[in-house]
């Protein structure tokens, strides 16, 4: 069996009435691809704007569109089937959600099988609502959204943009990536326990020039960073993410900050650190630069056989750590605890992330990790190899448990 969470898993795909509601059936394809077993529901106004037929045939799982379905009318199989479903289900997402069902479902209503069959639901429940600015900003929405977080349920808020009318605001929904992410957060057993919580991570390599076209820079793909950056972002923070050059995507909700040398990360996060209560610093930072840098492109001719270094300036080691929680990363070959231990105490830091470069599937290029977190105290947990989402996300937890006198989890 396969180790993705989201394997054998019993998803409900509800449906509403909204333009994004085409994006759902690539919402479906993913979540089985991941391994998830995905029955949908939808509102009879969905299917204006998506064919049932999609749905089932992609699911092949009957598509549930009224309370009385038509696989009952010649019987009683599924006489019962909203208590059925709500009792199979892990997980319901609906995707998107007009502010009508958003409204219903705030205030208890079941008069159409999607909001009849979440009255019953045992599970977690994931709403990504979508509509235009206006519909979206209006304060009984709000009060709305606010009620079914308030509830325990978990909203996906709409992103920024341009919107099917033409308009352009909040509204959007989202891409079909943070709902997955969202999905396998909840799965995992976590909720937006960081909420409003501010973190500064980095990620990344640094680059440092040689000449306009050359650079010594390093294999980090900047993939830790980002789903730490994610994670935190999906469990509830405000997020700044400094990266160095990588080509991973980030949610739009993140400030983004992009640097490219060891100086210039180090600027942004002197900048960025007031601002926030935890440091995360993950980016394969530069030890070394060249001592200078040519405007012209070095030539063959010029017959250079070495380059003068001088060394970048720690920026973990050096930057002001009163009241602030201070997260560091290693990345070793050889005495791998031994080595990280040192990092921990000398750079002062809360917690360090190891991660060793002995196993194939963990520290570069890869989706996958095996971390050993060394907190200040000397404990250390180990951690099998697991995905970077996974470790993200185990990462935050420990930072929660850290006793901070000034940052209250
Ligand atoms: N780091 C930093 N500034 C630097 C170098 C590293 O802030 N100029 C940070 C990294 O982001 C990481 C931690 O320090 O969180 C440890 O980085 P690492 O490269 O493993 O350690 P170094 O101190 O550079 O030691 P060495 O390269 O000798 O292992």
């Amino acid at each position: 069996m396969s180790d993705d969470i989201f394997s054998g898993k019993k998803i409900i795909l509800g449906i509403t009435g909204c333009i994004a509601a085409y994006k759902s059936a690539i919402l479906l394809r993913e979540l089985i691809k991941r391994g998830a077993d995905v029955k949908v529901v939808m509102t009879p106004s969905a299917t204006e704007f998506i064919a049932p037929l999609t749905l089932s045939t992609l699911s092949k799982h009957e598509v549930i569109i009224n309370i009385f379905p038509q696989s009952q009318k010649n019987g009683t199989a599924l006489s019962t089937w909203h208590i059925d479903y709500a009792v199979w289900a892990d997980l319901m997402i609906i995707a998107p959600s007009t502010v009508n069902t958003i409204a219903k479902i705030a205030h208890g209503f079941a008069d159409n099988a999607l909001t009849t069959l979440v009255s019953a639901l045992r599970c977690p429940l994931l709403i990504a609502p979508a509509a235009d600015v206006d519909m979206y900003e209006n304060k009984i929405t709000q009060q709305n959204i606010y009620t079914l977080e308030e509830n325990g349920i978990y909203i996906i808020h709409a992103e920024e943009g341009e919107l099917a009318s033409g308009l352009s605001g909040k509204g959007r929904f989202p891409e079909i990536d943070k709902i997955i992410d969202a999905s396998e957060l909840i799965l995992s057993g976590y909720k937006k326990d960081l909420a409003a919580k501010k973190i500064l991570v980095t990620a990344g390599p640094t680059y440092e020039d040689i000449d306009p076209v050359r650079f010594i820079g390093n294999r980090s793909s900047g993939k830790m960073g980002f789903e730490i950056a994610k994670s935190a972002f999906l469990r509830g923070a405000n997020v700044t993410l400094i990266s160095g050059p990588v080509r991973e995507k980030i949610y739009p909700e993140i400030n983004f900050i992009k640097v490219r040398s060891a100086n210039e990360m180090k600027k942004e996060v002197e900048k960025e650190l007031k601002g926030n209560e935890v440091l995360i610093m993950s980016a394969a930072v530069a030890d070394y630069k060249p001592s200078t840098v040519s405007n012209k492109k070095i030539k063959k001719e010029d017959k250079l056989t070495s380059i003068k270094l001088t060394e970048t300036s720690d920026i973990l080691a050096s930057i002001e750590k009163k009241d602030k929680i201070v997260v560091g990363f290693a990345l070793e070959t050889d005495n791998e605890l031994k080595n990280a231990s040192k990092k921990l105490i000398s750079k002062n830091l809360d917690m360090i992330v190891l991660n060793s470069l002995k196993d194939m599937k963990s520290g570069f290029e890869v989706d996958t990790n095996k971390i050993t977190i060394i907190k200040k105290t000397g404990k250390q947990i180990k951690f099998p190899l697991m995905s970077k989402f996974q470790a993200a996300n185990k990462i935050l937890t420990e930072i929660i448990k850290i006793k901070n006198q000034k940052i209250v989890f």
